[in-house]
């Protein structure tokens, strides 16, 4: 029942002894301060004119905890034309993050703690954020047996999150053993939402819009009836249900519901989900296909809404790299998902805090701080303070740029962001003290 994760290994220490981050203000308030960094940890918040080996020059810029995003699709192993961990990685740090979830529908499937400890060892190998594996629920993810969660538990990657992601783990009976399994290891469940049957060939949100165009819808009930059988799993049976990409308006409701009964669940928002609705699809480009489907305006204000009250806990990208031969076909035949890593915080920054909704602190704890608790992530997420590990983002708040597929770390160019401007960019991430990315 260990709660621990790996130690993070040599390759990751930190290649110089210390770094001034000139002229930030740590959650965008206060004075500009000099932040200094020693060992890959926090040193001081007000280090005036102290000198060190490197210097990142803040030019005003907002300090937060470095990104934690607890979802995201790597492809490694099996698909590494379209992503793989070294350039996933690269694009986490781009987009401030030091620490992200892989899903375990690679191929073969992370269904065993080999696997599991190869993508960790990958990742820090690569060095520029810790990717952490997510384990199957079940076998293959075929959603007949469970996978061996104890052993992957126990394994060098200390796995701590499990889903069969892409899938839903529909048999009701074996989720509730995932449920109990997942109680008595103390990892936490993440649930992929959608009925198999209600959703079969499913391809577009069930509305006007997919009707006119000839699409074949996928009803929202086919997420609620799912999220409300989970809500009642957890309930009756104890264990920790996260559920991912929440995107209607009744999700919401299910949630509120269940939060107020005091049941244990957590659960996560796209940045496209927030940001986009299904009109994207009169073009029929397969750019704006993805699992679950962009939804109507009155979910996505539902989504923001919940955001910002806390019932929904957290952003999280689903960055889905897919291949050009995969995108670039017919919308029945192309495959879901949408690049999410680069775009995420300047998507969370236009919506709520260039809008007045939210300011930095929110930020910090939507995209940092609840994704780490909901894992259990000691060590990033934490609060900016001396002696914190040195895992930080910082922010230019007015840096207009526009999002170009060719230029993202991606190796894929599946984004439905392209040609966006948005304001705020990530100029520099830093993880354990090593500056990971500045730009
Ligand atoms: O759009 C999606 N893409 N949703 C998922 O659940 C899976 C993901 C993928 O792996 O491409
Ligand atoms: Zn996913």
């Amino acid at each position: 029942m260990a709660t621990d994760y790996p130690q993070t290994g040599p390759l990751n220490a930190p290649e110089l002894d210390s770094l001034l981050i000139r002229e930030v203000r740590p959650y965008g308030e206060g004075e500009l301060v000099n932040v200094l960094v020693r060992d890959g940890v926090i040193a001081s918040l007000d280090a005036g004119d102290a000198t060190a080996e490197r210097v990142v020059e803040g030019r005003g810029g907002v300090l937060l905890p470095g990104l934690v995003d607890m979802h995201v699709h790597f492809r490694e192993p099996g698909r590494e034309d379209a992503e793989a961990i070294a350039t996933g990685s690269r694009a986490a740090a781009r987009g401030g993050f030091t620490a992200v979830f892989t899903m375990a529908n690679t191929t073969p499937v992370i269904d065993q703690p080999v696997l599991a400890d190869a993508v960790w060892a990958k990742g820090q190998e690569a060095g520029l954020c810790d990717v952490h594996p997510v384990g199957a629920i079940t076998k293959n993810r075929e959603g007949k047996q469970l996978a061996e969660l104890g052993m992957m538990a126990d394994s060098q990657a200390r796995v701590r999150v499990f889903s069969d992601d892409g899938t839903c783990v529909d048999n009701s009976a074996l989720m509730r053993r995932a449920v109990e399994y997942s109680k008595a290891h103390d990892v936490l469940l993440a649930q992929h939402c959608a009925d198999p049957v209600a959703t079969e060939a499913a391809v577009a949100h069930e509305g006007p819009t997919a009707a006119r165009l000839g699409l074949r819808g996928w009803p929202r009930a086919a997420e609620e009836s799912i999220v409300a059988r989970d809500l009642l799993l957890s309930r009756d049976y104890g264990g920790r249900v996260h559920i991912c990409h929440a995107s209607t308006a009744g999700t919401v409701a299910l949630l509120k519901w269940a939060k107020e009964q005091g049941i244990e669940v957590s659960a996560e928002v796209t940045p496209h989900h927030l940001l986009l609705t299904d009109a994207r699809l009169e073009t029929y480009d397969a750019v704006n296909k993805v699992n679950p489907p962009l939804r109507e305006d009155s979910d996505v204000a539902a989504l923001r809404q919940a955001l910002l009250d806390g019932v929904l806990d957290c952003v999280a990208t689903d960055h889905a790299p897919h291949a050009a031969v995969n995108k670039c076909c017919e919308f029945d035949h192309a495959l879901p998902g949408m690049l999410g890593l680069e775009t995420s915080l300047a998507i969370i920054a236009e919506i709520f805090v260039r809008a007045g909704l939210a300011d930095w602190r929110w930020v910090a704890k939507v995209m940092s701080e609840r994704p780490a608790q909901i894992t259990k992530l000691p060590g990033h997420g934490r609060p900016l303070a001396v002696g914190e590990p040195a895992n930080l983002a910082v922010v230019a708040e007015d840096r207009p740029w526009t999002v170009k597929p060719r230029e993202l770390a991606s190796k894929a160019e599946n984004t439905p962001f392209a040609g966006m401007e948005f304001h705020t960019k990530v100029a520099a991430t830093v993880l354990r003290g090593k500056v990971t990315h500045e730009g």
